[in-house]
């Protein structure tokens, strides 16, 4: 019986009917691995980068066990475990974080392209070091979001590479003989009007200070509410967490809380914030939205939307964000939020959050504040 591939959902994640779960990609990095995979033992099979669980859950269903996944984003962990539930797989596989753990001895990876150049290079990375030297690498994406860089940056690590015939407009490329003189992924660094900014590959604005981020930090006010340990500033989608670092250095008694969905940006905003010292007061967490804080608890909340789900450009997200900003918010709290002038966010942040000023504004981005009903 084939896998039901129609059982998957995004959600957590928001759901649309043009936002799927699985697309042509996975099928064909799935067909494209089917030989490679068959006759793997336990343990053998590495998933990174999987959206919904459609690549760990078909080959479970195809016989694959003890299947080692990352995904970056929290939801899709979330989904995955949720469509393990429905569409069968559970107790087949096992989350973990990008690290040589997630690889080590692995024969076959399948891996959904990123984005970003310097993620698919950690990546690369990671395998090519601490894989097992017979590792076959199974990459693949829609031809539109692939560019021949993907191909180098692969080159780079792996003495063999093999690229597929396209087809229904996604393409795979098949990565062997990883090189001996693979190292682990090094973190970008940079120093940023005085701040160092850690940046592992994927991250938002990698090793920079975003043009947006930079108005809306230039644009907070001397004198915040909050930044107790019981009332933490928020940073909010924080990236790097160059918003938390920023306000932690800014003010020597505060204490900041940082989350993200996003792996990468949490282990970047980690590093960042140790880098520069201000570990003790600043807390950084894996989260989607900010599920893990209670109604009504927090005074003051940073904010620079996100417009992208997967590879996917949508003004879907930021609702979503805004939603729960105006739940987290105590009544009158303070939601600083900078977003794409041509977005023209402020009657939605009206309506989710609250009364909303708009603190400044140029051609290419505005900076609000809304304060919570
Ligand atoms: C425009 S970036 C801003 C990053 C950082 N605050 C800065 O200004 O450099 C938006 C961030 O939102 C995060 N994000 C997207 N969806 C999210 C969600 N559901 N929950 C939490 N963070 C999310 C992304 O991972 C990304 O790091």
């Amino acid at each position: 019986m084939s896998f039901a591939f129609e059982r998957l959902r995004r959600r957590p994640d928001i759901e649309a009917p043009d936002l799927v779960a699985v697309d042509a990609a996975d099928r064909l990095i799935l067909d494209e691995s089917a030989a490679v995979r068959a006759g793997l033992g336990a343990g053998e099979l590495v998933v990174i980068g999987d959206a919904y669980g459609a690549l760990t859950l078909a080959a479970v269903h195809e016989g694959a066990t003890d299947v080692r996944v990352h995904q970056d984003a929290v939801t899709g962990e979330l989904a995955l475990a949720a469509n393990a539930v429905a569409a069968g797989g559970a107790g087949a596989f096992r989350s973990l974080p990008l690290t040589a753990e997630l690889v080590r001895g692995a024969r076959v990876v399948l891996l959904r392209l990123p984005r970003s150049l310097d993620a698919l290079a950690d990546i690369a990375d990671l395998i090519a070091a601490h894989a097992h030297p017979d590792v076959v690498v199974v990459a693949g994406g829609r031809v539109k979001h692939m560019t021949l860089s993907m191909n180098e940056v692969l080159r780079a690590r792996f003495d063999r590479l093999d690229v597929s015939h396209a087809r229904q407009k996604s393409r795979v490329l098949t990565a062997r003989a990883p090189r001996a003189d693979a190292r682990d992924p090094q973190p970008r660094r940079a120093v940023v009007d005085g701040l160092t900014v850690v940046a592992y590959g994927g991250v938002f604005a990698g090793a920079r200070l975003d043009v947006g981020t930079r108005l809306l930090l230039r644009t907070l006010p001397e004198e915040l509410p909050g930044g107790t340990p019981d009332d933490p500033w928020i940073d909010f989608a924080c990236g790097t967490g160059i918003v938390a670092t920023s306000l932690a250095l800014g003010h020597p008694d505060a204490a900041v809380h940082a989350s993200d969905t996003s792996a990468a940006a949490v282990a970047s905003a980690r590093a960042t914030v140790a880098a520069n010292g201000v570990g003790a007061r600043v807390s950084v967490v894996q989260d989607d939205l900010l599920t893990t804080r209670l109604d009504a608890s927090a005074s003051f909340i940073a904010l620079n939307p996100p417009f992208h789900s997967g590879a996917a450009v949508t003004d879907r997200l930021a609702p979503r964000l805004f939603a729960d900003a105006g739940r987290v918010l105590r009544p009158g709290g303070e939601l600083w939020c900078v977003w794409n002038s041509p977005l023209e966010y402020r009657p939605v942040l009206e309506r989710l959050v609250g009364p909303t000023r708009q603190v400044t504004r140029n051609p290419k981005f505005t900076v609000t504040v809304s304060l919570a009903r």
